[in-house]
């Protein structure tokens, strides 16, 4: 049996969140230059992208650029926004046929004018569609987005628009970039890294954590489905018992 036909369907994680990790490393390993890596990185993308839109996933966030990845090299920084344009602009179209919705998150302010355009652009082009929600993380880092929810609240509680004292949850999560999404119940990492490097920090409070050592450029759907089979062994307790969430378990089945 192969591995997709192994996944129990009624299980799937909503929303997947993946830090795309090893370019620079799978280039290097083949004496490349590190925007080889990227450029190759581009083909998982388009792999995963495909493999959750086809098995009914909700959301797919994926970190493709932190705001401490500006303070790499202007070589690579460039030649990953320059990358990330001539994508966007092929891809469109197999979005659309797809009918997968482009969602972006992070600093826009940080990012080239033409790079903004596209993606303003890529996002009208694909608001009216249905499918798989491709959430980019460009620019990002929870911390900026924390920050930032936090000058908006205590601007709208200074404008009298918010009592301070009836912040819920639910109102504090308004004022994150991930407003309007599920909280992501699987995180991958790929390459070998154990930390979360500022992914998401609020949003994976009770995310199920799978690394592998499988360098970004090497992930494809089968390794996508590894992935969510492990996600599938997990007993997910939220802070309670074991016997407690079986008996829920009975009780809804
Ligand atoms: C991930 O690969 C892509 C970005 C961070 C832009 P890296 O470029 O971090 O690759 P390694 O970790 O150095 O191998
Ligand atoms: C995290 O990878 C960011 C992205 C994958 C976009 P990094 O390669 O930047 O993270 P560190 O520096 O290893 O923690
Ligand atoms: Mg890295």
């Amino acid at each position: 049996m192969s591995l997709k036909d192994q996944l129990d369907l009624q299980r799937l994680p909503r929303h997947i969140a993946i830090i795309m990790d090893g370019n620079g490393r799978w280039a290097k390993e083949r004496g490349q230059d590190r925007l080889y890596g990227h450029h190759q990185g581009v083909e998982s993308v388009r792999d995963i992208v495909e493999g959750c839109a086809e098995l009914g996933i909700g959301y797919l966030t994926l970190y493709a650029f932190s705001t401490e990845n500006w303070d790499r090299p202007v070589y690579e920084v460039n030649g990953i926004m320059e990358l990330l344009v001539t994508t966007i602009r092929s891809e469109v179209s197999t979005l659309n046929k797809n009918n997968i919705r482009l969602h972006v998150i992070g600093d826009m302010t940080m990012l080239p004018p033409h790079c903004r355009q596209e993606l303003e652009e890529a996002k009208e082009m694909t608001a009216a569609n249905t499918g798989l929600g491709l959430v980019m993380a460009l620019s990002y880092s929870a911390r900026w987005e924390i920050l930032q929810a936090v000058r908006s609240i205590a601007k709208d509680a200074q404008a009298g628009k918010l009592n301070p004292d009836e912040v819920t949850p639910e109102i504090w999560e308004k004022y994150l970039c991930t407003a309007k999404l599920p909280d992501p119940e699987l995180m991958i990492r790929t390459s070998g890294e154990h930390r979360i490097s500022n992914f998401l920090l609020y949003q994976l409070a009770y995310a199920e954590l799978y690394f592998t050592n499988t360098r970004w450029p090497d992930f494809r759907k089968e390794n996508l489905y590894e992935a969510i089979l492990n996600y599938q062994t997990r007993e997910r307790r939220f802070g309670k018992t074991s016997e407690q969430i079986q008996q829920n378990e009975e009780i809804v089945s």
